[in-house]
């Protein structure tokens, strides 16, 4: 069986490198020339760990290629994977433009049997579309009707571990409708995944509708998962509670797991909160309020500024003349996919504010700045307080607070004496609770944690040292000149 895989973004690039590992012959079609051209010439777009290897090994070997031919493309596969984006519309509703212009393509050049199988996350209803956008140009060629299924095979990877999700799902959710097609569908994906089926079977059969609303619900439950936790680490922190103990507390009733309870500055990234909108949108289109989705939504939305509320909270809200680290900007480590990610939000507020703001991401810098300069795009002068730094102690030289957004490995376990000395103000406010309260209390570092004990960033007045120590100088130049005193 050979495959095609339409999209040659995370998902699809990972798809094709994965199944051409397995041994299948994969052509990987994009309609973006230039990155078809890199991954001609071995370069890859993207930073996911084990890709490029992954693909390098299976190009010198022949099983893998590249391409923006449509007709060599889709006469290649078998298997016909979609896998292009479905971006949100201006309503939250998810946008199938991509989708349904790849189903018109496939259409158009089909000429034998194809198994189309959309990997897109898309609304209920969507294959039925893909299915009339295919038959429409069909039978506009005077071509049966039938030599085509249209199957729903959502992706669950995960960003930063994409390989070894494809490689070892917890499940693969496959949906095929009643159909002259059914049983033939039905062989050519259990062929496909048998290597994941061997020792039991991780296939979860079910009807197209139902596979396209199951990644919905999935993400949907992982977001709220993280809202929930969020609003109660929120809950902790006036309290005096520790999240992180509650974490536990809970995680160890095997009722509720350990899995994403994670309290922090708010989840970003392609899906989470693309697909949560997409849902309600979908239900409301229907006539229906997503009440408990709706809220993740909210809760999340506003976690994404609680640590600028929290330094304003201490230092003002003009931060003119503050200079702010930051430490992490991708969505989630390991990748550098600046999509939804909490640094662009969290970024543009300091700017607003004022402060001077000095970054460092191991892998994201170059996309974020990208990102950012089209956050700050109408905003004049804005983003000429904003700089990357070439390493994590860099950013923190003459610092009046760090902030720590993404959990990269290289920030969980920092030099805090080196940095307490290189910051203008030992205050971390970290977004990720990476560190322990107690031992940077001991170490004189003032710590903003999610939920956690604060106690010595509570008893530090910065307000009263905003008051003397910069208010009146309304001169950049001075400004800056005190900061790097
Ligand atoms: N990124 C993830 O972690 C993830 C995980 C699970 C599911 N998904 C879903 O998978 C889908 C793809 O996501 P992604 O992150 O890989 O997107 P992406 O933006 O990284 O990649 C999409 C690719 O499709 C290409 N494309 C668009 N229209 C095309 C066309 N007509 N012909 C050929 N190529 C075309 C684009 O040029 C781009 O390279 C989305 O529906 C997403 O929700 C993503």
């Amino acid at each position: 069986m050979r495959i095609t895989v339409i999209g040659s973004g995370y998902v699809g690039l990972v798809t094709g490198a994965c199944l051409s590992d397995l041994g299948f012959k994969v052509v990987c079609l994009d309609k973006d020339e230039e990155k078809i051209r890199s991954l001609q010439e071995g370069v890859v777009p993207i930073y996911e760990p084990g890709l490029k290897e992954l693909l390098a090994r299976n190009r010198a070997d022949g099983r893998i290629r590249f391409t923006t031919n449509v007709s060599e493309a889709i006469e290649h596969g078998d298997i016909i994977f979609i896998a292009v984006g479905t971006p949100p519309a201006e309503d939250g509703s998810a946008d199938l433009g991509h989708v349904l212009s790849v189903a018109a393509t496939i259409g158009r050049h089909l000429k034998g049997f194809k198994l189309v199988v959309n990997k897109s996350t898309v609304p209920v209803g969507t294959a039925d579309r893909v299915r009339v956008a295919i038959s429409h140009e069909l039978s506009h060629r005077g071509m049966p009707l039938d030599y085509f299924d249209v199957i729903s095979n959502p992706e669950f990877l995960k960003e930063g571990a994409a390989i070894d999700d494809f490689m070892r799902p917890d499940r693969i959710v496959v949906g095929v409708d009643d159909g002259v097609n059914q049983v033939k569908s039905k062989r050519m994906m259990g062929d496909l995944y048998a290597s994941f089926n061997r020792h039991h079977s991780r296939t979860v059969w079910m009807d197209v509708r139902s596979a396209e609303l199951t990644k919905y619900a999935a993400n949907a439950m992982l977001a709220t998962r993280i809202s929930f936790m969020n609003e109660i680490a929120n809950l902790a922190d006036i309290l005096g509670a520790d999240v992180d103990q509650i974490r536990r507390g809970i995680g160890a009733d095997s009722r509720i797991g350990h899995g994403f309870l994670y309290a922090g500055c708010g989840y970003g990234g392609s899906c989470f909160p693309k697909d949560t909108q997409a849902l309600v949108s979908t239900a409301k289109a229907h006539g229906q309020l997503m009440r408990l989705v709706s809220a993740t939504e909210q809760v999340n939305e506003n976690q994404k500024t609680l640590l600028v509320d929290r330094l304003t909270q201490r230092m003002g809200s003009d931060l003119t003349g503050r200079k702010i680290a930051v430490w992490g900007l991708s969505f989630k480590p390991n990748t550098d996919d600046m999509r939804e990610a909490t640094s662009r939000v969290v970024i543009q507020s300091l700017l607003k504010l004022g402060a001077q703001v000095c970054a460092y991401d191991p892998v994201a810098g170059s996309e974020a700045l990208i990102a950012l300069k089209a956050d700050c795009e109408h905003k004049p002068g804005l983003m000429d307080r904003f700089e990357l730094a070439s390493d994590d102690m860099q950013a923190l030289e003459g610092a009046d607070a760090l902030m720590v957004l993404t959990e990269w490995k290289i920030f969980h376990n920092p030099d805090f004496q080196a940095m307490k000395a290189l910051m203008r103000r030992p205050f971390i406010l970290d977004g990720r609770n990476l560190y322990n309260p107690e031992a940077l209390s001991e170490m004189g570092i003032a710590y903003q944690g999610v939920g956690r004990r604060n106690d010595l960033a509570q008893l530090l007045s910065f307000e009263a040292e905003t008051a003397s120590d910069v208010s009146q100088t309304s001169d950049q130049e001075n400004r800056l000149q005190m900061i790097n005193a």
